[in-house]
């Protein structure tokens, strides 16, 4: 039988990404991580559409979309992101980033541009795609849909930990200024806002660990 395409939506830092991938490896399937194309235009921007006061020029970044190339390749058995030809699958986490990716991401232009890309990858079945709007717009006839929250505190805390582990200096309430920030401003764009797909499964993993949560969204799927 066709192998499955599963929608992974949720708040940041619920762990979407790390638990997709460990899914995508049991389930043999492909996981593509669209968090990392809003933040591969976000770097683009960062680096060539920049004002006086080094805010992100949306209009220039709109007009700049045909030249950027974003795409997956094959690193060590990873999926990591290339734009035009150089791997920014490290930089796309940078804070700097992280701090202004939902502003961007918020334009229609910029969804619109990587909606063709997504599609793509989940036509012929067999991927598991995690974002904030992969159930509701990117790929409404999922088979499976789940939704990941988690409590502030506990999200702040772990993307603190993360961040400590890959030397980033910071400390626990920026963490979450940035979670809060970018959560407000994802809930309440216009368009594609982060929101639970009517027939999406609500998983929250405040009090459950890594393992627990894979085991729990595994157990929904059905053999194939
Ligand atoms: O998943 P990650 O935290 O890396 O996503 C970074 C940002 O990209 C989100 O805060 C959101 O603004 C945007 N995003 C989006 N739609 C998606 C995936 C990510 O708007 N499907």
């Amino acid at each position: 039988t066709k192998k499955p395409v599963i929608a992974i939506d949720g708040f940041s830092s619920t762990g979407k990404s790390s638990i997709s991938k460990i899914i995508a490896k049991t389930l043999g399937l492909i996981h593509m991580d669209t968090g990392a194309l809003y933040r591969g235009i976000t770097y683009f921007a960062l680096q060539n559409c920049i004002n006086e006061d080094r805010s992100i020029n949306i209009d220039k970044l709109i007009s700049s979309l045909p030249d950027i190339d974003l795409q997956f390749q094959n690193v060590d058995g990873e999926l990591q992101l290339f734009l035009n030809g150089n791997n920014i699958d490290r930089e796309i986490r940078f804070p700097q980033v992280s701090d202004n990716v939902s502003p961007v991401a918020k334009e229609a232009e910029v969804r619109n541009f990587l909606l063709k890309t997504q599609r793509d990858i989940a036509e012929k079945g067999g991927v598991i795609m995690d974002g904030r709007d992969i159930g509701t717009v990117v790929l409404p006839d999922a088979d499976y849909k789940f939704f990941m929250t988690a409590s502030q505190d506990e999200r702040a805390r772990r993307r603190f930990l993360e961040l400590e582990l890959a030397g980033e200096k910071t400390d626990i309430e920026t963490v979450k200024q940035n979670l809060m920030s970018r959560d407000k401003i994802d809930s309440e764009r216009e368009v594609s806002p982060l929101k639970q797909a009517d027939d999406a499964i609500l998983i929250d993993n405040t009090t459950i660990n890594k393992e627990e949560t894979i085991e729990l969204i595994l157990s929904y799927i059905k053999k194939f």
